[in-house]
């Protein structure tokens, strides 16, 4: 148990640091969480208009995900401690402590995390979003039906830890959603890379 809150406690330290905020000053862009949807995450970057930062939030905030996993997988840690690690990175860019609290939907971290929790479920998931995307041109769709999928998957390739922490964070991505899902409902969200934004 003392390990296992350990390994909580600094998955969650990692998973505050939020790469859009970082990124979008370094790129000298307005603050995600001010301009556009008010989402830190990569696809406001890129609605805000930097390609490479978008690009670099990615990244950012998937290695937040699969890092603290991979690196307790190479120590031989059982899936009960990946699990954790995964969720408490996941809640970390959700409720980030270095950020007043003002997290992100946690998209890119759970891609991440799913990656390292078991590259099946995670590459039907990154797939299933990029198929959505492609057709849809919606982040959001994509990355709900993307969480659908993992939640899915994870019954057939996970151990009961790792099921609970996917669909865990499945339940919490969607709620982040709810305003993204309202906008699709009103056909008011914009497409990848729009940057006009409807308010709600
Ligand atoms: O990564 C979050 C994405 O699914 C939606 O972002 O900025 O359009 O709310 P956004």
């Amino acid at each position: 148990w003392p390990s296992l809150i350990g390994i909580a406690v600094a998955s969650y330290l990692i998973g505050s640091i939020a790469s859009a905020v970082i990124v979008a000053r370094i790129f000298k862009l307005p603050d995600p969480r001010q301009a556009g949807s008010g989402n830190p995450g990569a696809t406001n970057v890129l609605r805000l208009g930097g390609k490479k930062a978008a690009i670099f939030t990615l990244l950012g905030d998937l290695g937040k995900g699969l890092a603290p996993v991979l690196l307790l997988r190479a120590l031989g840690a059982p899936d009960e401690a990946l699990a954790v690690a995964a969720l408490f990175a996941f809640i970390g860019h959700l409720f980030p402590i270095f950020f007043g609290f003002k997290g992100g939907k946690g998209v890119a971290t759970a891609a991440g995390a799913l990656l390292g929790l078991n590259p099946i479920i995670g590459g039907l998931a990154v797939g299933t979003w990029l198929l959505v995307a492609k057709i849809t041109r919606y982040s959001s769709a994509a990355a709900i039906a993307a969480a659908i999928m993992a939640a899915l998957t994870s019954v057939y390739f996970g151990s009961p830890p790792i099921l609970l922490a996917i669909n865990l964070m499945s339940i919490a991505l969607i709620y982040r959603h709810r305003q993204n899902i309202r906008r699709l409902l009103r056909g008011e969200e914009p497409r990848i890379g729009q940057k006009s934004h409807a308010k709600s």
